[in-house]
């Protein structure tokens, strides 16, 4: 049931913790800074040499948010839409690691990508939450992100132990490709051990709700970011339109000028995440929106002085390394664009148009 909730997807956003607990739970040494994953035993990738994820949807802006962690830690990655790469079928470079990320292991655009990738005789793994799901079965290896059942369409705690179990898989990457721990290890394991607190700190303190009646109404909601804020700038464009039915869209913070700047007005909201990287070229976008008269919701550690002083509101989270700091400042939205579906009475666990595993291509 939904015990207590009125949705599960409201459930399920407060099921992060526990979620975030069961995807790291024996996976993190803290005392070695080590990573310890069964099934991937130091040298397990000592033969890869690039990574291609492959997924769609939510799960798509995951694997660009682990892209982004391995090409700053020197592993070459790219993150496809799967339907696109299943129909363009690139070039996988020798020793590529081709990676599946798919909360359900069905998606059918995804199985085809990986299947592409197998038939030209590549590596593939798969990151699911089923398993003996369709993907767990015809990939080489698999990781479980060990999310518990996920009954809403649009995929929440999922994301989050997506990114987590990416971030744990990225570490062992990063160790047998390059040789040596990435510098911000020690940094990234100690705040993957404190996220499951951290995020249900960032629910208890969530003032989106408030949010959401404020700017209940406007014309479009739109979403910037830039680095790793760039998917959660995505990821909760997604979330706001499709439970919402509202016009939401994403950008990468850099390309407002070269275009969307134009939608901007006082009637359009902008968030912007803030990871911790990047502010001042953050803080300058926000200005730009700002003189259009939109106004600015920075998404934003709660020790950021600068960024607090200049945004015309703030949804906070626990001061945390970038890495963190994405996947809290995604769980504000996913709360906003619950609270704003809600006011709108959407049916929000079943939107319209759109089923929870998408078996056709
Ligand atoms: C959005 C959503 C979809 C899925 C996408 C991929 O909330 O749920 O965008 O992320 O259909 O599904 P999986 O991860 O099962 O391959």
């Amino acid at each position: 049931g939904k015990g207590g909730y009125d949705h599960y997807m409201l459930k399920e956003i407060y099921e992060q913790p526990t979620a975030l607990r069961q995807t790291i739970r024996g996976r993190i040494d803290t005392l070695n800074d080590d990573v310890i994953l069964d099934s991937f035993p130091p040298g397990s990738f000592d033969e890869v040499t690039s990574v291609q994820f492959v997924a769609c949807g939510t799960s798509y802006h995951a694997a660009v948010y682990a892209a982004g962690l391995l090409n700053e830690s020197g592993v070459p990655a790219q993150a496809y839409l799967a339907n696109e790469y299943g129909v363009s079928e690139p070039p996988i470079p020798e020793n590529a690691l081709v990676v599946g990320v798919s909360q359900s292991g069905e998606t059918a655009d995804t199985l085809e990508a990986l299947r592409y990738a197998d038939a030209v005789g590549a590596r593939t793994l798969v990151v699911t939450n089923v398993v003996g799901s369709t993907a767990a079965r015809e990939c080489t290896d698999a990781m479980y992100i060990r999310a518990g059942p996920e009954i809403g369409v649009a995929a929440t705690k999922t994301f989050t132990s997506q990114v987590a179990s990416l971030a744990l898989l990225g570490e062992r990457l990063i160790r047998d490709v390059t040789g040596t721990p990435s510098r911000f290890s020690a940094e990234l394991l100690d705040s993957l051990s404190r996220l499951p607190s951290d995020v249900q700190q960032t629910l208890d303190d969530s003032t989106a709700d408030e949010l959401a009646e404020l700017f209940d109404g406007s014309d479009a909601y739109f979403f910037i970011g830039r680095g790793l804020g760039y998917p959660v700038a995505l990821e909760g464009a997604l979330k706001f339109k499709e439970i919402s039915y509202e016009h939401a869209e994403g950008f990468a913070a850099g390309e407002l000028k070269h275009g969307p700047l134009a939608l901007v007005t006082p009637d359009t909201p902008v968030f912007a995440v803030f990871t911790g990287q990047h502010t001042e070229k953050m803080l300058n976008n926000v200005k730009e929106v700002q003189s259009r008269g939109a106004p600015v919701i920075a998404v934003v550690g709660d020790e950021s002085e600068e960024v607090h002083r200049v945004a015309d509101e703030v949804l906070t989270f626990p001061e945390a390394p970038a890495y963190a700091s994405g996947i809290m400042a995604n769980v504000q939205l996913q709360l906003v664009a619950y609270h704003a579906a809600r006011r709108l009475g959407r049916p929000i666990d079943k939107p319209r148009n759109l089923a929870k595993s998408v078996t056709v291509e």
